[in-house]
C-alpha cells in the first residue's frame, strides 16, 4: 500500500510517496512565489497551490503503480486566511502566517477584548499572523468581500477541499486561529461573534487522523488516482511535522528549522503558558502541545545567501566557520526579517547586524545569521524552562536541519542533546503517517510513530563549546532591549 504526504509549504509544495512500512520511495517539489505587496506584509495566491498539486501528484506517481494508493494526508503553513464565496471560489490572496498588517487588529484584541478573555476563550492570546486579527481586518479594509465571505479555511484545508468537495479543518490547525475553543476542542461562539462570522461559514472540525473523505472523480481523473483514495484531515505543519519525527505524548519536543523556526512541545494533558508567550494547540495524536514560533529562520539564511550574497552554495559560504570560530563571532544578527512571534510578539522588530568591524567577514556575517537563529530558538527554550518544563533533547527537521554546522550550533546554544530522524521532510511524512491511521494500517498515531520514525544521527553538545556559547547568549539577549524602542521609528 502506498501514501501521499503534502507539506504545503510557504516557499513550495513538497510531496511525498511513502509505503505502508515507511520507506519514503520518490518525493517531488513545486515552488511557488509569496507577494509582499508592502514590508511586512505577506499573501500567497491557492491557486499556486491547487496547480502545484495538479503537477506534483502525477509526477510524483510516476513509475509507481497508483493503484496501490490508498490515502493521502498534508500538513500546511497554519493560521493563513483562505476565503471563499458561496460558489466556493478563492475571494482574495491568502493572508499567510507571517503577515504583519494587523497590528491594529492584534492590539484591539489583547488590549480591548483582553488577554485574559481571549485566553479563556481560545487558550491563546492574539498575535498578528493568526487568522482571527485577519478576518478583522477584511472587515475593517476590505468590507465588500468580507460580506461576501461563505467559508473560511486554512491553507491545507483548501487542498483537502479541493481533493473530496468537503469543507474541513483539524484541531491542531484550527488552534491557529484564535477561533477555537482548544481544550474542549470546538469552535468558540464568543469569538466567532466578536469576528463577525457564524459557525456556518466555518468548516467542519475532524481529528487529524480522521478521513475527511474520498476524492472527486474529477480529481482522481486528474491526478491519475483510483476515486476510493482516502483523504485524512491532516494538520498544522508543526503538529505535522512532530508526528513525522515520532514527537507524541507527554513532553517530547521538535525543532522545525523551516521559514520559520518552531519548538513544538508534546504533551497529554491540557496546559496553558500563563503569560501565553507559548502557543497552547490542539496536537495530531489527540492531545495537545506548546509552541513557540519565530517568523524568519531558514527564511534568514535563504536570505542572505540568494538575496545578498546572490549564491546558491551554501556549504561553501559555511566551509570558512571552522570550530574554533564558534562561540567566538563578534557579529550579531538579529533574525527579526518579518517582525516577531515568539516571545517577544513585535511586528515592528526588524533584523539587524551588531558588532561589525573592519575585519568583520563574509562567513563572520554567515556565522552571525545561523547563531542569531539558534539564540532566538532559545528564547522560546527559556520561556519553556521557566514554565518548569524540563527539556534535555530534541528532535530537529526542517531544511535547515540539513547543515551539520547548523545543527552543532543549535545543539550547543541550546544545550541539549538533538535526535536527527532518518527524514528531514517532518510535515509531509507526518501527513502519510496520519494517513495511514485513516485507513486503519495503524491502530492510532502513537503507534505509526512508534513503528516508523528512526533516528539516523544524534548530537550531543560539547560541555566547553556550550559554556561559549552561554556566554555569547546573554550578550544576545541585550540587544532587541537596546533596539526596542527605536524600531516603531524606522517605519
Ligand atoms: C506556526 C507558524 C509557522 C507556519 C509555517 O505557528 O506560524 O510555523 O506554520 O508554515
Amino acid at each position: 500500500m502506498l501514501f501521499i504526504g503534502i507539506d504545503l509549504g510557504t516557499s513550495a509544495m513538497k510531496l511525498l510517496l511513502m509505503e505502508g512500512t515507511g520507506a519514503i520511495v520518490n518525493a517531488v517539489s513545486k515552488e511557488y512565489p509569496l507577494e509582499f505587496p508592502r514590508p511586512g506584509w505577506s499573501q500567497q495566491d491557492p491557486e499556486n497551490w491547487r496547480r502545484a498539486l495538479l503537477e506534483g501528484v502525477p509526477e510524483l506517481l510516476r513509475g509507481f503503480d497508483a493503484g496501490q494508493v490508498a490515502g493521502i494526508g498534508a500538513g500546511g503553513q497554519m493560521h493563513g486566511l483562505v476565503a471563499l464565496d458561496r460558489e466556493d471560489r478563492v475571494l482574495r490572496p491568502a493572508i499567510l502566517w507571517n503577515d504583519g498588517r494587523t497590528a491594529r487588529e492584534v492590539d484591539y484584541l489583547n488590549n480591548v477584548v483582553g488577554r485574559e478573555r481571549l485566553s479563556r476563550l481560545t487558550a491563546n492570546i492574539a498575535f498578528a499572523g493568526f487568522t482571527a486579527p485577519k478576518l478583522l481586518w477584511m472587515r475593517e479594509n476590505e468590507p465588500e468581500l468580507f460580506h461576501k465571505i461563505a467559508k473560511i479555511m486554512l491553507p491545507k484545508d483548501y487542498i483537502n477541499y479541493l481533493l473530496t468537495g468537503v469543507h474541513c479543518t483539524d484541531f491542531s490547525d484550527a488552534s491557529g486561529m484564535l477561533l477555537l475553543d482548544v481544550e474542549h476542542r470546538r469552535w468558540s461562539r464568543e469569538m466567532l461573534e466578536l469576528c463577525g462570522v457564524t459557525e456556518a461559514q466555518m468548516p467542519r472540525l475532524f481529528e487529524s487522523y480522521e478521513a475527511v473523505g474520498t476524492l472527486r472523480p474529477e480529481m482522481a481523473r486528474a491526478l491519475g488516482l483510483p476515486e476510493s483514495v482516502v483523504v485524512c484531515a491532516g494538520a498544522g505543519d508543526n503538529a505535522a511535522a512532530a508526528v513525522g519525527t515520532g514527537t507524541v505524548g507527554e513532553g517530547s519536543c521538535n525543532i522545525s528549522l523551516g521559514t520559520s523556526g518552531t519548538v513544538f512541545i508534546s504533551s497529554e494533558k491540557f496546559g496553558v503558558d500563563p503569560h501565553n508567550a507559548l502557543h497552547a494547540f490542539a496536537h495530531a495524536d489527540g492531545r495537545y502541545h506548546l509552541m513557540g514560533c519565530m517568523l524568519s529562520a531558514a527564511s534568514c539564511n535563504k536570505w542572505l545567501m540568494e538575496d545578498i550574497f546572490q549564491t546558491s552554495d551554501y556549504a561553501g559560504e559555511q566551509e570558512p566557520i571552522t570550530a574554533e570560530k564558534l562561540g567566538n563571532n563578534h557579529v550579531f544578527f538579529l533574525p527579526y526579517l518579518m517582525g516577531e512571534r515568539s516571545p517577544i510578539n513585535d511586528t515592528n522588530a526588524r533584523g539587524t547586524f551588531t558588532g561589525l568591524t573592519m575585519d568583520t567577514t563574509r562567513a563572520d556575517l554567515t556565522q552571525a545569521v545561523l547563531e542569531g537563529v539558534a539564540f532566538a530558538i532559545r528564547d522560546s527554550f527559556e520561556v519553556a524552562k521557566a514554565l518548569g518544563i524540563p527539556i534535555d533533547r530534541s528532535k530537529l527537521c526542517g531544511g535547515g536541519a540539513r547543515s551539520p554546522l547548523w545543527r552543532t550550533i543549535l545543539a550547543n546554544v541550546l544545550n541539549i542533546r538533538l535526535e536527527i530522524p532518518e527524514s528531514e521532510q517532518g510535515p509531509g511524512m507526518g501527513g502519510a503517517m496520519l494517513a495511514m491511521v485513516a485507513c486503519g494500517l495503524y491502530k492510532d498515531v502513537a503507534e505509526v510513530c512508534a513503528r516508523l520514525v528512526r533516528i539516523a544521527e544524534v548530537l550531543e553538545p560539547d560541555p566547553a563549546l556550550a559554556a561559549r556559547y552561554e556566554a555569547r547568549y546573554r550578550q544576545f539577549r541585550e540587544i532587541y532591549p537596546a533596539m526596542k524602542g527605536l524600531f516603531p521609528s524606522l517605519l
